[in-house]
């Protein structure tokens, strides 16, 4: 059966949405800063977005999330609820996830912010996580296979002793929020659908300082390191394109181009 992909108008539509996801991710860097509450920078990315892009958060409601983005922590691996009685402080990692809905289509993005001064460590374990994710973007293209992408990004990872959450993946995205294919962030041979031209997804490595098991808090939403060791994650949604693929959420200061060619 032949996969319905994107027609011009979708991709149209994904990259107006893309890029107000990225324009959060941009607006929100001044604030991330100590004795803010997560609450508040919830507040200032749910006001730009609905009120400066007429746009949706997409976490909102989404299975009863009570916020419009996730905020994650040190060793919150994703999923973390903004909370008026939280507050960033000196040292911490912070992982700020956004989505959002712009006439029916769907991005997804995410990345790390530093609060004050931090550790060697917790950066190099930040820019592992964001060089997994933009070495596997470097393989996607027409023909490859799906699995590929995992395989970059686990033998990356573990390559630098970090360890690579199994329990969460990149997915298809546009119309639907959490679409097929799975994109699983570490090799498994029978994921091996090929990737086609005008496919939407993300890819969004999580990756732990010690072991890579996880556990889920009681308020249900909340994923932390079983360990307590850090964990980082970087999020984009991508298209692919005849030769290689588009960042459809790529932000002005990254250093990896928005169009990769993969020839
Ligand atoms: N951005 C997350 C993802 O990649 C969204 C999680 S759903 C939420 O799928 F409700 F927790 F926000
Ligand atoms: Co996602």
């Amino acid at each position: 059966m032949k996969k319905k992909l994107k027609s011009k108008y979708d991709i149209k539509q994904m990259r107006i949405s893309g890029k107000i996801t990225a324009n959060v991710l941009e607006m929100i860097k001044p604030y991330i800063v100590p004795d803010i509450s997560t609450e508040d920078i919830n507040k200032i990315c749910h006001n730009f977005i609905t009120l400066k892009k007429k746009a949706i958060p997409a976490c909102l409601g989404y299975n009863n999330f009570p916020k419009s983005i996730c905020i994650s922590i040190n060793d919150v691996v994703c999923h973390g609820i903004p909370n008026k009685n939280l507050f960033l402080k000196n040292g911490d990692i912070v992982n700020i996830d956004v989505s959002v809905i712009k006439n029916d289509y769907y991005t997804d993005a995410s990345k790390m912010f530093f609060v004050g001064k931090v550790d060697k460590k917790n950066k190099l374990l930040c820019k592992t996580t964001r060089k997994s994710l933009y070495l596997s973007l470097a393989c996607i293209k027409p023909e490859n296979k799906i699995n590929n992408i995992g395989k970059i990004i686990q033998k990356y990872i573990e390559n630098k002793k970090f360890s690579v959450v199994k329990e969460y993946c990149g997915h298809g995205i546009g119309k639907k929020f959490h679409d097929f294919p799975h994109i699983l962030h570490f090799y498994n041979k029978t994921n091996n659908i090929e990737i086609k031209e005008g496919m939407t997804f993300t890819v969004e490595p999580m990756v732990n300082t010690k072991s890579s098991y996880v556990k889920c808090m009681n308020d249900g939403w909340t994923v932390k390191t079983l360990d307590g060791g850090y964990s980082a994650q970087y999020e984009h949604t991508i298209l692919v394109t005849n030769n290689g693929c588009e960042i459809l959420t790529h932000q002005k200061k990254e250093k990896i181009p928005k169009i990769l060619i993969n020839i």
